[in-house]
């Protein structure tokens, strides 16, 4: 049998791009020879990183379909070989990594990509990754991670595009197809999975893996729009989520995974489970064994087990006593090795040979430098920054200046080290002559608790003209399970600023962190303040470019920043309700003894603290100023098949080009069920010269309007809308539009 496959490979391999009948009949071709322990073991994927011994032998038996975690191209050829030669079945394994922020050039974490704003830099930038993975033959990205996150004490909150829906969506789509490019079968392409179905950025406390409890209603209007934009943009796979929502954990959910992702989204693609998260039903509670596990999982619509074995240890059981039905498990085999088929695994199973390495290579660190300026945003600058000219000695500090590692941020599981450019390395290169650098770093690293070295820091600080102070997380500060309940930052970083600041010389703060921090006092001492996120391994270099003004920063915040962690959730597009704040309430102090009411009505807010957040999701400043005008909407009264389309001015006013990200939100008032104050429904990134304006064209088409109704459909409603235009969330210019049925 295995030498017909190898014929019928050999026959495949002459055909062009596949059309889908082309893949359908493979499919069918390979199932249809294919025994029960063939097909179980299609279903199967495991850790590489184990005794390969045992690998080789599990794939001599069939039992593997996929492995994730082999970074070699030799040892992935080489087992690759085993499958096509010794398996009974000769099928191709597919081999998959988190690769979630760049591969081996690590971009800035996707939180910071989402400051960018900017879907075309993401996706040339998601491309190179696809291309440096596929040069050591990874062809299935276990990404985009697209969970929408209000809680910035969740440690992936990095991972994702923020708390925004729309944005989310835009991004989701740019890395998706960057990762597949136009053609999935093209060897430079690499399969994207969307992550993690669904709601997992809810977990209650910001506790990662958390129990979640998001009403249909949210669901539909929050947390599924990324995952169906990426379906409408072909993603090749899902990854179901580890929580529960409302009681049913995503994995083993049929009506998430079947109805609304199969049957009413059209999802033609495979599911594979998250890490264990088959096997996860037993501590969840709601199966007793991984056998039952293994029933509820497959029936619900997860595909491929990611390490459980509860599919390759108790499927064959479930067929043969009939408790689980052949046509099922077929279903699942067809899907997993239709994306065999679509990648081109069949024809080209080995990997691709490069005639000239991308890994690393001068254009794809470009682009990662030039995505770390565009994510980086500026919180504040009283006019120090970009450096002048005139400044002749820099005083460089802070134990961000020289983090190698952790700058690269979460899930940078393939970047080296030794290729990160770090701050210090960059200003160390490109500092002009003339200028003196001192160099100090009194805290070793974030958490560092000595303050020992903060008099001799002084000392230097009073010598310069400038400080530049690199603060910030560790690497392992965020990401999976490193979930926080205190924002601030740690060790003595804030007590290095504050002695920085006692100097009286200008100071630059610059924050390199995996999430938004509490940073109200830091904002309040520094002259000026960039916030880079983990922005890389070009990330130094990136730094450089924008401090000393070869770059503009152009970042808008993709997530809103709490004043403290007893504010959260705060969000920008929150709804409206019966109690709205006035924005004045939080001065405790002002409130008497008696009556305190007469001070403070009855509002939703807290007495402690303002009911605004620090700072507002879209916010971001640059080195020249933009000023918007003349918003005047084309056709202010639309049907359903439309688009209101409007027109903005958008002038450069200050001195030096720049790029304005003009974002639109729309709003109503009444509706059958309560909505948000005002979401996010267009953007675009303006570059202008100095003095320069521009006229944009923006347009929202009807359906993007569609929420979920009182009655449960979706849709939209007739009423009149408020649109907003301008560089924020908070702010801008006001028109009106009609939706007509
Ligand atoms: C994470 C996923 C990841 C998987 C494989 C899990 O723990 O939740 O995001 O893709 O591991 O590494």
């Amino acid at each position: 049998m295995k030498r017909l496959l190898i014929t019928l490979l050999a026959a495949f391999a002459l055909l062009p791009a596949l059309a889908q009948d082309d893949v359908e009949s493979r499919v069918e071709e390979l199932i249809f020879r294919m025994t029960l322990d063939d097909k179980i073991g299609q279903l199967h994927q495991i850790d590489g990183r184990t005794d390969l011994g045992k690998v080789c032998d599990m794939i001599r038996k069939g039992q593997i379909s996929s492995i994730m975690n082999i970074v070699d191209a030799a040892v992935i050829d080489s087992l690759q070989r085993i499958a096509l030669e010794e398996s009974p079945a000769g099928i191709p394994i597919l081999f998959s990594r988190d690769i979630v922020h760049g591969f081996k050039t690590i971009l800035p974490i996707p939180l910071g990509q989402a400051a960018s704003f900017d879907d075309a830099l993401i996706r040339s930038a998601a491309r190179n990754t696809a291309l440096e993975a596929t040069e050591i033959g990874i062809k299935w990205a276990f990404a985009p991670m697209m969970d929408i996150a209000r809680d910035p004490r969740w440690g992936r909150i990095a991972e994702g595009f923020g708390e925004d829906p729309y944005l989310a969506s835009r991004l989701a789509v740019s890395v998706v197809e960057g990762y597949q490019g136009e053609d999935l079968s093209d060897e430079l392409s690499m399969a994207a999975c969307a992550k993690h179905f669904v709601a997992y950025g809810a977990a209650e406390g910001g506790r990662d893996y958390n129990t979640t409890y998001v009403p249909l209603r949210s669901l539909y209007d929050t947390y599924f729009p990324p995952f169906k934009a990426c379906v409408d943009a072909g993603v090749a796979s899902f990854m179901s989520s580890f929580n529960d929502n409302d009681g049913v954990p995503a994995t083993g959910n049929k009506w998430l995974l079947s109805e609304v992702l199969r049957e009413d989204w059209g999802f033609q693609g495979m599911v594979v489970s998250d890490w264990g998260s088959v096997g996860g039903l037993i501590p969840h509670g709601v199966a007793g064994d991984k056998k039952e596990a293994a029933k509820i999982c497959l029936e619900a619509g997860c595909d491929m087990d990611m390490m459980s074995y509860s599919y390759l240890n108790h499927l064959k059981e479930l067929i043969a006593e009939g408790s689980v039905s052949m046509q099922t498990l077929d279903e699942a085999v067809r899907r997993v090795l239709r994306l065999k088929v679509r990648l081109g695994l069949l024809e080209k199973p080995y990997t691709r040979k490069a005639s000239e390495s991308v890994i690393y290579s001068e254009a794809v660190l470009e682009t990662a430098c030039r995505l770390a300026e565009e994510s980086s945003v500026l919180l504040k600058n009283d006019g120090v920054l970009p450096i002048a000219e005139e400044v002749k000695t820099v005083l460089v500090c802070g134990p961000m200046a020289d983090a190698a590692y952790d700058q690269l941020g979460t899930w940078a599981l393939d970047g080296d080290k030794t290729h990160t450019i770090t701050p210090i390395a960059a200003i160390r290169r490109e500092l002009p002559s003339d200028v003196k650098l001192i160099y100090a770093n009194p805290l070793s690293y974030p958490r560092a608790q000595s303050s020992d070295d903060f008099k001799a820091l002084k000392k230097a600080a009073r010598k310069a003209d400038v400080i530049i102070a690199f603060v910030g997380e560790e690497q392992m500060m965020s990401g999976e399970a490193h979930s926080l309940s205190n924002l601030h930052l740690q060790g003595q970083q804030s007590e290095m600023l504050e002695a920085l600041a006692s100097c009286g010389k200008p100071l630059v703060t610059v924050i390199m962190a995996g999430r938004p921090l509490v940073i109200g006092s830091e904002l309040e001492l520094s002259n000026a303040v960039l916030y880079m996120w983990h922005p890389g391994t070009m990330g130094g270099q990136a730094a450089y470019n924008l401090l000393w003004g070869l770059s503009n920063p152009s970042g808008k915040l993709p997530v809103t920043f709490p004043r403290n962690e007893g504010q959260i959730p705060i969000y920008y597009n929150h709804k409206h309700t019966s109690h709205i704040a006035k924005g004045t309430e939080g001065n405790l102090d002002s409130v008497p003894r008696e009556k305190p009411q007469s001070v403070m009505g009855h509002t939703s807010s807290y007495l402690d603290v303002a009911p605004t957040p620090l700072l507002p999701f879209g916010f971001g400043l640059s080195y020249t100023t933009f000023e918007l005008s003349n918003l005047r909407v084309d056709n202010p009264v639309i049907s359903d098949s439309e688009a209101v389309v409007f027109y903005v001015d958008v002038k450069n006013t200050g001195d030096r080009e720049g790029c304005e990200v003009v974002q639109a939100y729309v709003g109503r008032k009444t509706a059958s069920t309560t909505r948000p104050m005002k979401e996010l429904k267009a953007y675009e990134r303006v570059s202008l010269k100095a003095g320069e304006s521009k006229t944009l064209r923006l347009e929202i088409p009807a359906e993007s309007l569609a929420f979920c109704r009182k009655d449960m459909s979706w849709g939209t409603e007739p009423g009149n809308y408020v649109l907003t235009v301008g560089t924020s969330s908070e702010g801008g210019l006001r028109s009106y539009f009609k939706l007509e049925k």
